[in-house]
């Protein structure tokens, strides 16, 4: 059990308010913040989650937290979700977790992003602690794999002799890239890679991140949402 994920998740579902549609995230983070969404639902809320993982989907479900999809209920108020790396912009890597496809998505759709992480995850550049989570189609992958590459980084086939499988029938490669100089171009030069079918970049994306730490928590609003 980790307290500062549990701190962030818990600061997080504050702003959740009856009546809302909600993006749930994925990852360890997360599911203490659809624990509490639980909670909220058992008091009386009316709540709606899309879920952006099967994960994500089957706690959900045994916190009887009612479920749609996007398509259903058309715009999210409000996402919750964790992230493999936070800079001082606001942009994020995430993936690690296998689900930054739908995570992006969901995303996407939200009038609000909450990230919640610990402290840890906080970085100065991106890609600095971890690698860049890439998801590709399997056709011809390790052809994709070389265009990747060619815009300098080392990847590495996520589950290698047994290749992780997305939620979305995808491989992920893990690309090491020893920090990110600009990652608006680096998103549109992977995008432009037939193959590639998402990358964990979240550039504009998150709106709050609340952040975990030793002595409490601590939480960072985008300047434009002010
Ligand atoms: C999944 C993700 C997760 O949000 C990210 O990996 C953080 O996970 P955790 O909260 O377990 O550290 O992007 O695709």
């Amino acid at each position: 059990m980790s307290v500062k994920k549990r701190r962030a998740a818990q600061k997080a579902v504050e702003f959740v308010e009856d009546g809302m549609t909600l993006g749930l995230g994925t990852g360890s983070t997360t599911k203490y913040a659809v624990e509490e969404i639980g909670k909220l639902v058992q008091k009386g809320y009316h709540l709606v989650g899309v879920p952006t993982s099967l994960e994500t989907e089957r706690q959900a479900r045994s916190l009887g937290i009612p479920l749609a999809t996007l398509d259903e209920v058309k715009e999210l108020d409000l996402t919750i979700d964790g992230a493999d790396e936070v800079d001082p912009q606001f942009r994020l890597i995430k993936g690690l977790g296998g689900a930054l496809l739908r995570e992006k998505i969901v995303a996407y759709h939200s009038r609000q992003e909450i990230i919640i992480v610990d402290e840890s995850k906080i970085v100065e550049q991106l890609g600095t602690r971890v690698p860049l989570p890439v998801e590709v189609a399997t056709f011809s992958h390790g052809r994709t794999k070389d265009a990747i590459e060619e815009l300098g980084c080392t990847a590495t086939l996520r589950g290698g002799a047994t290749p992780f499988v997305t939620d979305n029938s995808n491989y992920i490669y893990d690309c090491k890239f020893g920090g990110i100089e600009d990652p608006k171009r680096l998103e549109g030069e992977l995008d432009a890679i037939p193959g590639v079918v998402e990358s964990g970049l979240f550039l504009d994306l998150a709106s709050l991140v609340v952040i975990g730490t030793d002595k409490g928590i601590e939480v960072k609003r985008r300047a434009q949402d002010c």
